[in-house]
């Protein structure tokens, strides 16, 4: 596996995580800490395959160990993300209140089909990018925040009460790089 890694990245990628390395080991929850780091440092949010590898070769942790830990938490992706994210809670409180509708509408406006949707349509799991790379359409299963449902995410910014005319603007004003 070693030479596989080696050939996979580059020497500044691995420094990069051979730094995130000596920062998080030994701390509790240093896997955490490792992949987060590392994925902060992508360029494109994510956690390539060869990262993980690399990871678990340099810390000595099985590498299904690694594999889980990046595939359970919904922080960590293992694609790349796109320049914009746009995150769709589909919570009971926030369904109730049309977030599935909120998310048909955002995919149609950024080029998707109903079928990108059906073919990904695990509620809690559904991460969509754009061929352009500039928007990836996620879900939650709850942003902890009911009371003003529903709520959708974009660039880290919540916004309450949503409704499609609401995101339409808000993601019409991304796409026109106003935001
Ligand atoms: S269900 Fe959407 S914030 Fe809780």
């Amino acid at each position: 596996m070693q030479s596989v890694v080696n050939e996979a990245l580059n020497p500044q990628e691995k420094v990069l995580i051979d730094q995130a390395i000596a920062e998080h080991g030994g701390r509790p929850g240093e896997l955490l800490g490792i992949l987060e780091a590392v994925q902060s440092a992508n360029a494109h949010k994510y956690l390539p395959m060869e990262s993980l590898r690399y990871i678990a070769a340099q810390t000595r942790v099985p590498p299904a160990r690694v594999y889980s830990a990046a595939t359970f938490y919904a922080l960590f992706n293992l694609d790349p993300q796109g320049d914009n994210v746009v995150c769709v809670c589909r919570g009971t409180a926030c369904h109730t209140r049309g977030s599935r509708d909120l998310l048909e509408k955002v995919c149609l406006d950024l080029g998707m089909s109903e079928r990108d949707l059906d073919d990904n349509n695990e509620a809690d799991k559904l991460s969509l990018t754009t061929p352009d790379q500039r928007f990836t359409i996620r879900t939650v299963a709850c942003f902890g925040q009911c009371a003003l449902a529903p709520v959708v995410e974009l660039n880290h910014h919540i916004l309450s009460r949503v409704n499609e005319r609401t995101l339409q603007r808000e993601v019409q004003a991304l796409k026109q790089g106003r935001k």
